[in-house]
């Protein structure tokens, strides 16, 4: 698939709508898993239920709440349940295995959005039997961008395509054939790919980065990012950045509030000064580490933000 949107967009063509049924989406989501689901809703005078993020707890827990919130939502008339496999803003852990079985057990269709997590975190399809998981190439798959991967289930694989394209169709391979037409498309998931699947510039770039990752495992990356990031914690937390507890987020996507008095912004701002790009989302900046990153690389990360001259520029400029 080019993208997220087009793979969700399959499974949201083929998810069986009409009025009184409803999708659910966790609040936030990427847009690429939002918009194909508004489209069909629409068309099908379908409810679009958005479970909204609880508050933290005291501890700063959402995960727990967050998922449990999406189980109690989904209910007898759940057509599809969509999730990123990790919030995309703050790598918070959606509970994946409960609320596809609950997704399952009402018959609804879990679909999920991969692309903040699969390559840089275990994710076993065979376990959590997602009727569609989608994720583009360019983040952790550590592909180009323009080609990604789905893998659909067996409840989708009689599904109608979003293109009806040759290579689509059975039989496509004897290319002496072509012109005998055929109703029946290829087996498995290959019916759903997109019209020029045969990409001799992308695909290749793909293969590279999905046989370097499967060197590397994504057990051993998210456990690399854990190690690399667990030192600087502690002292980051001394100096007022607020962090999820451990075990709430991946390694290698999480997310600090600093405290009040900084502007987001000018932190991020200061930290691009010293050659440290971190993305800045709502209150929060978010932090995503990987295998190309050392120590040193956290180290400047953390002598930024506890500079005083942080401190005392951005109170300056406040006050201003
Ligand atoms: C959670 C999530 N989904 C999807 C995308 C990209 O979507 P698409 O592949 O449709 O461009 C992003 C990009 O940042 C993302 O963070």
């Amino acid at each position: 698939v080019p993208s997220v949107s087009y793979g969700i967009s399959i499974a949201a063509r083929n998810t069986p709508l009409a009025k009184g049924r409803n999708v659910i989406v966790a609040e936030g989501q990427f847009p690429s898993n939002v918009y194909p689901w508004r489209r069909v809703c629409q068309e099908a005078g379908a409810e679009l239920r958005c479970v909204a993020r609880p508050e933290p707890d005291r501890e700063g827990r959402v995960a727990r709440a967050w998922s449990e919130r999406i189980l109690e939502t989904i209910d007898e008339r759940t057509a599809a349940v969509a999730l990123g496999t990790v919030d995309w803003t703050d790598g918070t852990l959606f509970d994946l295995e409960r609320i596809g079985a609950r997704a399952r057990a009402v018959g609804a269709l879990f679909v999920l959005d991969g692309i903040q997590s699969v390559g840089a975190m275990p994710f076993d399809a065979r376990r959590l039997e997602p009727d569609a998981l989608v994720c583009s190439g360019y983040k952790w798959l550590l592909g180009p961008m323009g080609i990604g991967v789905a893998y659909f289930g067996e409840r989708l694989l009689d599904g109608v395509p979003l293109e009806e394209t040759w290579l689509g169709r059975e039989g496509s391979e004897a290319f002496h054939q072509l012109t005998e037409y055929r109703d029946t498309y290829q087996g498995g998931a290959r019916r759903f790919d997109a019209g020029g699947r045969a990409q001799f510039i992308l695909m290749p770039m793909l293969n590279a980065a999905l046989a370097q990752l499967l060197e590397w495992t994504p057990e051993r990356i998210q456990r690399y990012c854990a190690e690399l990031v667990r030192p600087f914690l502690r002292d980051l937390e001394e100096h007022g950045f607020e962090l999820a507890p451990e075990g709430e987020t991946g390694a290698h996507l999480f997310a600090m509030r600093p405290p009040a008095e900084l502007d987001v912004t000018g932190v991020q701002r200061a930290l691009e000064a010293q050659q440290v790009f971190i993305s800045a989302r709502g209150r929060s900046l978010r932090i995503a580490p990987h295998v190309y990153n050392t120590p040193d690389d956290m180290a400047a990360l953390v002598d930024v933000l506890r500079s005083e001259s942080l401190r005392r520029n951005l109170l300056f400029r406040a006050r201003v």
